[in-house]
């Protein structure tokens, strides 16, 4: 029985080699962006998270931070749920359903005010012109700590 929910887990982690190549300069990137925050607990909703591989290294790099994984995707969102499982994660979130195309209402309910961080890696570009629109838009009028929207090498 544990070893057919073992396979069942990794057919569902999905592997990108470019996360795996980036993760790390990502994570130092955002611990200098968040190093003067880093005395108190922070929420991070993260757009379009993939895989799941970078919010789990940043979890592991940044205890102070409870993140919050979310794709358009399903499979990305078992995937998430897949590494949050294989690596018992305990400040990360379960996945959420979030079309970041969407006005920020419909944000999976996340409340106006809840996010100190936003980060969107590799998102803006692949998105259609909507998405990156209503993401900037939401950056000025969020009111949140910080939004970081980064494109990375391929
Ligand atoms: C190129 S991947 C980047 C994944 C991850 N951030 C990384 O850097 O490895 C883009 C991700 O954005 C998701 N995505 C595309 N359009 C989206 C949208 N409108 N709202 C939310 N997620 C979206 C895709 O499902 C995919 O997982």
């Amino acid at each position: 029985m544990l070893f057919l929910t073992r396979l069942t887990q990794a057919k569902t982690m999905l592997l990108s080699p470019q996360a795996e190549r980036n993760w790390e300069d990502l994570c130092t990137m955002l611990e200098d962006v968040l190093e003067d925050q880093s005395h108190r607990q922070l929420f991070a909703l993260e757009l379009g998270s993939g895989t799941g591989q970078h919010v789990i290294r940043f979890a592991q790099k940044m205890p102070f931070v409870t993140w919050q994984p979310s794709d358009i995707k399903q499979e990305s969102r078992d995937s998430i749920k897949a590494y949050i499982n294989a690596t018992h994660a305990k400040t990360v979130l379960q996945p959420v359903h979030l079309d970041a195309s969407e006005p920020w209402e419909k944000w999976a309910g996340l409340p106006r005010s809840s996010c100190d961080v936003i980060v969107a890696i590799n998102l803006l570009q692949y998105s259609s012109f909507k998405t990156a629109q209503v993401g900037l838009l939401y950056e000025q009028e969020s009111g949140c700590l910080e939004e970081v929207f980064v494109k990375t090498d391929p």
